[in-house]
């Protein structure tokens, strides 16, 4: 079996090295020179959207998938009569479009936080008096990382805002005063059998996965996370990992936005749970029964971003996984997973992993 791997980042590389696990060999396609997956495989250095490299793809592998969604999903339909693509392209052509994301979260009863659709700075005006400030404006497509977003705290910041994010397809959505964000991954295969992992906390900061703490032990939000992420996975007749991003407040939950592949938040599982997600994500599309994803304790997951340092490859209490990538600024270079007894010993480990990460940063920072 060979598996055709559109994108050859870091999750690329990691769906590489679990799809060898298996005896699975992998094929990638991506722009750059030496993307981090060539470790694993042979890599066609091509534009995302090159016809004619997708269809030398499709013809040498048994399977396509994809390891980020704003993968032109035209050029792919192109070659989808050539060989099976997971997920399914229509799962990644609404999670592209933040608008129809958000329609398809309406459809299936997941609840939200309140938006509009804005076409206009007049629209940004009418949905400012209509939710209230301060407002997330984003793009519909192309954000990763908070990218493509403005937060807009008065109206006298109107037509700032709609110039900054390009003037165009935008969604207005109300902020969210979150108590902690979350995120749950599920996985399901061709036959239509679903796994889900424990629910999983979360920090960013500058729109930015900066740690993740498994499992947030709470059954009321578990089982809403669950029903969720179910009820997305079979409306899509999905095959493969879906993550679900949702903002927790008080005992409710509301979705953020879902993503069509292998997620940051679930990179603990490697070590921390029973059947990484990689592996799941690997068997699922190789049209394999998903593996357990019970926990192996409490894990937590460190992301190292603009610089690794030495204090970081120096670490006995936590896995490293270094990308291999050239440092800059913003730029997710690596992560350290550790997994404890219990969540307060975890909790520690990932203070002293941000003690000495941040340290030995500020200290190169000095530096150079
Ligand atoms: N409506 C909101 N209210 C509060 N915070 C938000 C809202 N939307 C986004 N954020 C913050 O910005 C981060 C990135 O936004 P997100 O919509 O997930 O876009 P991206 O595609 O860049 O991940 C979120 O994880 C959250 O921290
Ligand atoms: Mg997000």
């Amino acid at each position: 079996m060979r598996i055709g791997i559109i994108g050859a980042g870091q999750l690329g590389q990691m769906l590489g090295f679990a799809a060898r696990a298996h005896g699975y060999t992998c094929l990638f396609l991506d722009p750059s020179a030496k993307p981090p997956a060539a470790r694993i495989g042979p890599v066609i250095q091509a534009r995302f959207d090159d016809r004619v490299a997708l269809a030398v793809l499709a013809d040498k592998c048994d399977v396509l998938t994809y390891e980020f969604e704003n993968v032109p999903v035209d050029a792919l339909a192109d070659v989808a009569d050539l060989v099976p693509i997971y997920p399914p392209l229509d799962a990644l052509r609404q999670a592209q479009d933040r608008l129809s994301e958000k329609q398809l979260f309406t459809a299936l009863h997941i609840p939200i936080p309140e938006y509009r659709a804005i076409d206009s700075s007049d629209d940004l005006h009418d949905a400012a008096a209509a939710i209230g400030l301060p407002l997330v404006l984003k793009t519909r497509r192309l954000g990763y990382d908070g990218k493509g977003q403005f937060v807009l705290r008065s109206t006298g910041q109107v037509d700032e805002a709609w110039q900054d994010l390009g003037a165009k397809d935008l969604i207005a959505e109300q902020w969210v005063e979150f108590d902690y964000e979350a995120s749950v991954i599920g996985v399901r295969s061709i036959s239509g059998d679903i796994v889900t992992y424990c629910l999983t906390r979360n920090e960013h900061a500058d729109g930015i996965l900066r740690i993740s703490r498994a499992p947030v032990e709470d059954a009321g939000l578990t089982e809403q996370a669950n029903a969720h992420i179910r009820r997305l996975l079979r409306h899509l007749d999905y095959v493969g990992v879906l993550a679900l991003e949702l903002f927790v407040t008080g005992d409710r939950l509301l979705a953020n936005e879902f993503a069509p592949r292998v997620h940051n938040s679930g990179h603990w599982t490697i070590e921390g749970a029973e059947t990484s997600q990689f592996s799941n994500h690997v068997m699922a599309v190789a049209g394999a029964q998903p593996g357990p994803t019970g926990n192996r304790g409490h894990a937590g997951m460190v992301n190292l971003i603009s610089h690794l340092p030495n204090a970081a490859r120096q670490l006995t209490a936590g896995s490293l996984h270094d990308y291999g990538k050239t440092p800059r600024p913003g730029r997710k270079l690596g992560h350290i997973t550790v997994v404890a007894d219990s969540a307060a010993a975890r909790d520690r480990l990932i203070d002293e992993i941000c003690d000495s990460v941040t340290k030995s940063s500020s200290q190169a920072g000095t530096a150079t």
